[in-house]
C-alpha cells in the first residue's frame, strides 16, 4: 500500500515536471520566434540623407576590395551600387556545380545565369569572387543531386568521383579564364558546430585529400588564380577553429597550393567576440596566406539588448570591418546580400521564424541602416593606416 502510494506520487511528480517543462518550451519558442520591431531611429538621423562617402571609393583609395553577393533575384539592387558601394561581387548561387548544371544533374552545363551576372559585374569594372568550385553540403545546389548515387555506383567510387571533380574544376576553370581570378575552391569542409570534417559525399569518398586535389587540380588549370579555402565560424577561439587551423597549416606545410582563407562570418546564434577574429586572422597570415571576410551579415535580434539595436548592429559591423582592415592580410570584406528584402536567412529555417532578420546594409527600402555607415567609417579610417601598402594587392 505503502510503496504503491509513493509510486503514484512520483508518478504525479514527473508528469508535473513534464508538463512544467512543456510550458517552458512552449514559452521559450515563443519569446525567441515571436516577430519583434525595433525603432529605425536612423530614418531621422541627418547620416541617412546623407549623399557623400559611398563605399566603393573609399575602398578603391587603398586598394581594398569591398564586396556584396547577389543573385539573379538583387540585379536592380546591384546595378544600382556596383562600383558606388561594391567593387566586388560573389554571385550567391549561380557558380555552385548543383545550380549550373541542367536539372541540377550531371551532364550538360548551362552557364548562362553564371555569365550574366559575371558579365554584368565585369561591365562595371567590379571584381568577381567565384563561390564555388565544390561543397559537399547541398545535394542539388551546391553539387549535383545524382553526385553520390552515380559515385556509389561506380566500379571504383574513388576513382569516379576524383574524374568528376577535375573535369567539373578544369570545365568552370576554363569557362570564366580571364574573367574570375579569385575562387573559394571548397566551401565549408569542416562540420557545422562539430570540430570535424563534414562528413560529405566528398569526404566519404576520398577522405581529407579531396580538398588538396581541388586546389591542386585548380592550380594547374590557371596558376594564375587566388585559390581560397572558405568556412564558417561562429567563434574564433574554440576546438573548432583550431583543429580547421591545423588542416590548414598541415595544407601550407605540403605545398597544396591554397593562397587564402574565406571566413564567411555569418552571425547567425550569437555575437562572436571579436579579439579572437583579430588573433585568428593574424595567425593565419603567419602562413603566408591572404584573409577575406567573405560572407558577413548579422541579424538584427542578436542586438535585442540594446535600446537601439540598428545601432549596435552598425557599431558590429564597424568592428569587424575595422579588424580587417587594419590587417595586411585582410584584403577585402564581402556582405551576404545587398538589401534586408533578398537575405537568404528568410529562405532558412530556423531564422526565417525570428524575423526580423534585417542583417545586412540596406533596408527594406534600400535606405542606408547604420550597418553601411559603420563600414563606411571603418574606411575611413583604414585610409591614414592602408595608404601605400604594398600588401594589400596581394589577390
Ligand atoms: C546560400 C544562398 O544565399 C541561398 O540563396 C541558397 O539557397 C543557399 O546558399 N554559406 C555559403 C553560401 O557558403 O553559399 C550560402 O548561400 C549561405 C551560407
Amino acid at each position: 500500500m505503502k510503496v504503491k502510494g509513493f509510486v503514484g506520487g512520483v508518478r504525479k511528480g514527473a508528469k508535473f515536471v513534464g508538463a512544467v517543462l512543456v510550458l517552458a518550451a512552449v514559452v521559450g519558442a515563443a519569446y525567441a520566434f515571436w516577430p519583434r520591431h525595433y525603432p529605425r531611429a536612423y530614418l531621422a538621423s541627418t547620416a541617412a540623407l546623407q549623399s557623400d562617402g559611398t563605399l566603393a571609393p573609399l575602398a578603391r583609395a587603398i586598394g581594398f576590395h569591398i564586396g556584396a553577393a547577389v543573385d539573379i533575384t538583387e540585379l536592380r539592387e546591384f546595378e544600382a551600387t556596383a562600383q558606388r558601394d561594391f567593387n566586388s561581387m560573389t554571385p550567391c548561387d549561380a557558380l555552385k556545380w548543383g545550380n549550373l548544371l541542367v536539372g541540377g544533374k550531371l551532364g550538360q552545363y548551362d552557364f548562362r545565369q553564371g555569365d550574366e551576372l559575371v558579365n554584368l559585374a565585369r561591365s562595371k569594372q567590379v571584381r568577381i569572387r567565384g563561390h564555388t568550385l565544390l561543397w559537399g553540403r547541398f545535394p542539388g545546389a551546391g553539387h549535383p543531386s545524382d553526385l553520390k548515387e552515380v559515385v556509389n555506383a561506380a566500379k571504383q567510387p574513388k576513382a569516379k568521383l576524383e574524374q568528376l571533380m577535375t573535369e567539373h574544376i578544369r570545365a568552370v576553370l576554363e569557362h570564366f579564364r580571364g574573367r574570375i581570378d579569385q575562387w573559394d575552391v571548397v566551401n565549408e569542409p569542416m562540420h557545422l558546430w562539430k570540430p570535424l570534417w563534414d562528413d560529405n559525399v566528398f569526404y566519404r569518398t576520398l577522405g581529407p585529400d579531396f580538398v588538396a586535389m581541388a586546389f591542386r587540380t585548380a592550380h594547374a588549370a590557371d596558376p594564375s588564380l587566388h585559390l581560397v579555402l572558405n568556412e564558417q565560424f561562429g567563434g574564433y577561439d574554440n576546438e573548432r577553429a583550431e583543429k580547421f587551423f591545423e588542416i590548414v597549416q598541415e595544407f601550407v606545410r605540403k605545398g597544396v597550393p591554397i593562397h587564402g582563407i574565406g571566413l564567411q562570418s555569418h552571425t547567425l546564434t550569437s555575437v562572436p567576440e571579436l579579439a579572437p577574429l583579430k588573433a585568428y586572422v593574424r595567425r593565419l597570415e603567419s602562413l603566408g596566406l591572404f584573409v577575406e571576410i567573405t560572407e558577413l551579415d548579422a541579424r538584427v535580434r542578436l542586438f535585442a539588448d540594446s535600446p537601439d539595436p540598428y545601432r549596435a548592429q552598425g557599431e558590429y559591423f564597424r568592428a569587424v570591418s575595422s579588424i580587417c582592415l587594419e590587417e595586411p592580410a585582410c584584403t577585402g570584406l564581402t556582405v551576404w546580400g545587398i538589401s534586408d528584402r533578398y537575405t537568404w536567412m528568410s529562405k532558412f529555417a530556423p531564422f526565417k521564424w525570428m524575423q526580423p532578420l534585417d542583417p545586412l546594409l540596406f533596408d527594406l527600402s534600400m535606405r542606408r541602416k547604420p550597418a553601411y555607415y559603420g563600414v563606411a567609417e571603418a574606411l575611413r579610417s583604414a585610409r591614414a593606416t592602408r595608404h601605400g601598402d604594398a600588401n594589400h594587392d596581394r589577390r
